[in-house]
This record gives C-alpha cells, sequence and structure tokens, in this order.
C-alpha cells in the first residue's frame, strides 16, 4: 500500500469514527483543510522535477477526489442519522390509549325530577320554578298559616334575621308551597276577568330547607308542588293523576295508592299519600311519598281567584323519596355528600 492509499484509509476510519458532524469537519481539517496532509502533499510537488510533478499530482489528486467523496458519504450518513434521532424523539405513539376527561351524568334527583316533569307535562301540567329564599306571607301567611299558629312549627324553617327590601321577613322556604302562590296569583292577575277562568295546572319542583338531620332528613331536599285548579277538579281527579304518575315512574301497575288523613293549613280535607309495591324488594310496605289535599277557600282567596269558582288539589311530593325507591338508596345523606363513588353509578 503506498502512502496515498493508507491516507485516504485513515480519512476514511476518521470519518466513519466522527460521532457528529462537528468532528467530522475537524476530521476534514486534517485531509482537505489549510495544512491538511494533502494540501501539504501538493504543497511538496513543487520540489519535484517536472516529470515526476505530473504523474505524482495525478495520483495525489485522485487520492484527495477519493476523500471527497467519503467525506460526502460521511455527512450524508450523519444528517440521516440526526434526522432519525429527531423522528425518535418526537414521536407519537398511537397505541397509547387515550387521556379521557371522563364523562359526566345527570344527578340522581335531577334525573328523577326530570322524568317526573315529563309524566306531568303528558298530562297537561305546566312545570315552574321560583325563588328559594322566600317572604314570610308566601311561605306561611298566605297558605293560611297566620303568625304565631303553632302548625307554623311543622315546618323546622330556617328563620333568618333578614328583610326585602319592602321589610317583608325572608326565610329559606322550608317547601315549595310558595309557588302555587306567586303561580296561581300570576295566573289569576293575567287572565283577570276571563270567563270562564282558564285552569291552572302546574308542578314546581325545587330545593327546599329545614333545620333537620339524620339518615332520612337532610337541610336541604327536593320537592314537587302541584296544584290543579278549576271549576270541577275533584279528589277524585287526584287520585288518577297520582296514580298516573306512580305507574308511569316505577313503570309498574302492580301496586296501591292510599290516601291517609292528616292536617295541612292550606288544604281541608288533608290527607298523606302513600303507595305499597305488590312486587320488587319493598313489596308490602306502605311508603309515604306525599302531602295533599282540598285547596283550603281562605289560599283560593290568596292566589286572587274566587272559591266559589276555583275549586281543586294541591300535592307535595318528596322527590328524593321517589329518587330513593327508584334506584335502592337507603340513605338520603348518600345523595348529597357529592362523592363520585356513589353518583357515578347513575351516569
Ligand atoms: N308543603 C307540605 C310539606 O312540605 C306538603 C304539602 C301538603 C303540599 C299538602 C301541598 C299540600 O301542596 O296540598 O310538608
Amino acid at each position: 500500500m503506498n502512502d496515498l492509499d493508507s491516507l485516504v484509509q485513515h480519512a476514511r476510519s476518521a470519518f466513519d469514527a466522527a460521532p457528529t458532524a462537528a468532528e467530522l469537519e475537524n476530521a476534514k481539517a486534517r485531509f482537505l483543510g489549510k495544512s491538511g496532509s494533502l494540501t501539504e502533499l501538493l504543497k511538496g510537488l513543487a520540489a519535484l522535477p517536472p516529470e515526476a510533478k505530473k504523474a505524482r499530482g495525478a495520483e495525489i489528486n485522485q487520492a484527495k477526489q477519493q476523500v471527497e467523496v467519503l467525506l460526502g458519504a460521511a455527512r450524508e450518513r450523519l444528517a440521516q442519522a440526526e434526522l432519525e434521532a429527531q423522528l425518535r424523539a418526537e414521536a407519537l405513539d398511537v397505541s397509547l390509549p387515550g387521556r379521557s376527561r371522563g364523562t359526566g351524568g345527570l344527578h340522581p334527583v335531577s334525573r328523577t325530577i326530570e322524568r317526573i316533569e315529563a309524566i306531568f307535562s303528558s298530562m297537561g301540567f305546566d312545570v315552574a320554578e321560583g325563588p328559594e329564599i322566600e317572604t314570610d306571607w308566601m311561605s306561611f301567611t298566605a297558605l293560611n298559616n297566620p303568625e304565631n299558629h303553632p302548625a307554623r312549627s311543622m315546618q323546622d324553617t330556617f328563620y333568618v334575621e333578614l328583610k326585602d327590601a319592602e321589610g317583608r321577613w325572608l326565610n329559606l322556604r322550608p317547601h315549595t308551597s310558595p309557588m302555587q302562590v306567586r303561580y296561581a296569583r300570576a295566573h289569576a292577575a293575567r287572565y283577570a276577568g276571563a270567563s270562564p277562568m282558564p285552569e291552572v295546572r302546574v308542578i314546581a319542583p325545587g330545593r327546599v330547607y329545614r333545620v333537620d338531620s339524620d339518615a332520612t332528613h337532610s337541610p336541604m331536599f327536593h320537592q314537587i308542588e302541584g296544584l290543579w285548579l278549576g271549576e270541577n277538579v275533584s279528589f277524585k281527579d287526584l287520585k288518577v293523576t297520582f296514580a298516573t304518575l306512580v305507574r308511569e315512574f316505577f313503570e309498574t301497575d302492580d301496586f296501591d295508592v292510599r290516601f291517609r288523613p292528616s292536617f295541612f293549613p292550606f288544604t281541608e280535607p288533608s290527607a298523606e299519600i302513600d303507595i305499597r309495591f305488590g312486587s320488587g324488594p319493598l313489596a308490602g310496605k306502605w311508603l309515604e311519598v306525599a302531602g295533599s289535599g282540598q285547596v283550603h277557600p281562605n289560599v283560593v282567596r290568596n292566589f286572587g281567584l274566587d272559591p266559589e269558582q276555583q275549586i281543586g288539589f294541591a300535592f307535595g311530593i318528596g322527590a328524593d323519596r321517589f329518587a330513593m325507591l327508584r334506584y335502592g338508596i337507603d340513605d338520603l345523606r348518600l345523595m348529597f355528600d357529592g362523592d363520585l363513588r356513589f353518583l357515578s353509578q347513575f351516569r
């Protein structure tokens, strides 16, 4: 092997060994740079006689060309390796499972209320919502529950030391019954003088508040108020309406409805509504699910309607009770703890 062949071999191994583009350029300088070995050999030509100069010059140039080809190949190899490293670093692993956001869902009480709304809507009832902070007059007085009357204590009301702009005492409504008053008064005003007066048929779902807390009572719970007034609306209609609700809501015909005499200041007569399933896990037990009664004439008067013309019934459904019965939940507090292990079962 002559000196030029071994120079080319040296260049090849130096270029192959260069791990980076910068080191490759350093290696290049050693052969092709200003004082690189090939450059020095070319400079040495000057000392040779003309014949020898020509032959040696051609050999050196050939070796130089070989080194340049090797350099080009090495540059290409390093550029390729760099690209591959970059692609590897930025790679997307399409086989990784996605990061999911999780699906939300409606609370069992919201689902229950929506379901009950749909059933009452199909029976021609309007759905109305009202304020949770109420005046004393709406929560009690208009509902035939005079100030200082002992029946007021049935409700375990949260009284707050707060009056509204007109100086009326405020409370957290202990029941949805004030919505009867608000809705019926708006109805009476809208249809004032109409003959016949259109029927009032409404339900009003919402949160209510009482000073009460154990496995079956929560300081906040949900009711669905109902009111149906007309010229000839009777307890029979209440019974049919309620039975329809139970049948559609629980998707069964196998139940009884019982009206158990009770007392509410705003109805006369008054009744608690109990239901009893003939089959299923709760079969045979009477379950109290609502209060009801024929609307008291004093209350109809407070609506701004004529109790000689407008009669009918009202009821207040325990919405949480319906949810617990439907989903088999035995502790009311579970529903308001906000524990996702419980709630996610209703997605
Ligand atoms: N407001 C009553 C309560 O919370 C429930 C109730 C009873 C509502 C009779 C009514 C009714 O509309 O007629 O205990």
